[in-house]
């Protein structure tokens, strides 16, 4: 059972740039990092408001004096100070990530960024080749990947437990967008606009997701794929709110994704379905506990989190608390920061075995995130053709 006996000398000097008052998902950071210990809030840029932003982090028991106007003074106070940053997550909209986490990286500090990482393949890479000269982790908030079922899929994939992987169904399909909401909400407009969301809105929104899923998981290599997007809503174009992709694997694999936000009546529909020569395994992240797994020709097995036939000890396969009880976001987010944790520190211990063993969603899934949407656009943008991932 995972308890928070495991310590670091001492926590991670961290802040945020973003993740404001209002913001959706700068609570869902500060959750998971503090959760284990390994990461101390001590300073940040947290709102494009800087009075408010200062507030809120007075309010979060920041100093006041480390509450910055911008990111820009942030980094570079904060390495003046002997008790500096180590380490910032960047919880700000998309077009800001590639030129903010490029500062970070280039003050020192470690990196977890929002997803999609950046515009475009191009800036990835040139965050990951920094990244890598400045021997930082530079880590992708693919916070669903924490959850202990999708590590457990992974292994039994690696096991064989369902024979060579041949079909993989992937979506994310919500309905919360169903009507123009964003004409009353901020939140939902930049996701809209391509200036600030990038070349596309579900895809990249949500979409990445579920993509990332299938890569963790199942180790499948893209080779290419075709992509047709529209907006219901059609002062969106010309980003999508609704896109369909098929993809070819290498070795013979295919698969489907999925990403809406015109679902209606859906809340989430982020599911994954990985079929096998011999049986499948579905996952969905509404019921986050459970595993699915049809073997052909016998009766189905729902898996449960936390219990003795699971695979072995996985680091993955985070037990906080025994099986039975409802884990769920906030457990999958903090495994994630654990492993960033780790991570950080290995790095700086210069502890390559360490790293070799400690799978965290890197650069790489930021780039295929990046590839995905590049792909997608000029495929669906091209009549849906084919298109070489
Ligand atoms: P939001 O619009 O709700 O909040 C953005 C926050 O960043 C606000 O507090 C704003 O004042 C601040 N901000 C904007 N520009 C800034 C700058 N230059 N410096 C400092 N602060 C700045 O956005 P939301 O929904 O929280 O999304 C933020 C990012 O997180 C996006 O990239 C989004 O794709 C991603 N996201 C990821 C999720 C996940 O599951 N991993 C879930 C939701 C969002």
């Amino acid at each position: 059972m995972f308890n928070e006996e495991r310590h670091l000398t001492s926590p991670i000097r961290w802040g945020m740039v973003g993740g404001g008052r209002g913001s959706e998902i700068g609570h869902a950071h500060r959750a998971a990092a503090r959760r284990d210990g390994f990461f101390q809030l001590v300073a940040g840029a947290f709102d494009l408001d800087a009075e408010r932003g200062r507030e809120f982090g007075s309010n979060l028991g920041v100093a006041p004096e480390r509450c910055y106007a911008d990111y820009t003074t942030l980094f570079a106070s904060e390495a003046a100070r002997e008790d500096g940053l180590q380490a910032v997550s960047i919880a700000t909209p998309n077009s800001t990530h590639y030129e903010i986490t490029k500062a970070a990286l280039e003050a020192g500090l470690h990196v977890v960024c929002e997803k999609p990482l950046t515009f475009s393949v191009a800036e990835s890479e040139t965050l990951k080749a920094l990244a890598a000269s400045k021997n930082r982790v530079l880590g992708v908030m693919y916070g669903y990947s924490g959850f202990p079922m999708l590590h457990q899929a992974r292994e039994m994939v690696r096991r064989g437990d369902i024979g060579d992987v041949r079909v993989v169904n992937m979506q994310f399909a919500h309905g919360f967008h169903n009507t123009a909401v964003e004409e009353s909400s901020p939140g939902a407009k930049w996701r809209m606009n391509p200036e600030v969301s990038g070349p596309t809105y579900v895809l990249g929104d949500i979409g990445t997701h579920c993509w990332q899923a299938m890569e963790m998981v199942t180790g499948l290599v893209p080779d290419e794929l075709s992509c047709m997007r529209q907006s219901f809503i059609e002062s969106r174009a010309p980003l999508e709110d609704n896109a369909h992709v098929m993809v070819k694997f290498k070795g013979g694999a295919v698969g489907t994704l999925w990403a809406s936000a015109v679902n209606a009546g859906s809340m989430h529909q982020q599911k994954i379905r990985i079929v096998g020569s011999k049986a499948s395994i579905e996952w969905w992240d509404e019921h986050p506990n459970q595993l699915k797994y049809e073997v052909q020709g016998q009766p189905a097995q729902l898996l449960d989190r936390g219990m003795g036939y699971l695979y072995g000890d996985n680091p993955g396969v985070c037990a906080r608390i025994g099986g039975g009880h409802a884990e769920g976001f906030f457990e999958s987010w903090a495994n994630i920061y654990h492993r960033f944790a780790l991570a950080m520190d290995a790095m700086e211990r210069h502890d390559q075995a360490a790293l070799d063993g400690l799978w965290y969603p890197d650069a790489d899934a930021g780039i295929s995130g990046n590839r995905l949407l590049e792909c997608c656009v000029e495929s669906a943008d091209g009549g849906s053709a084919w298109v070489k991932f």
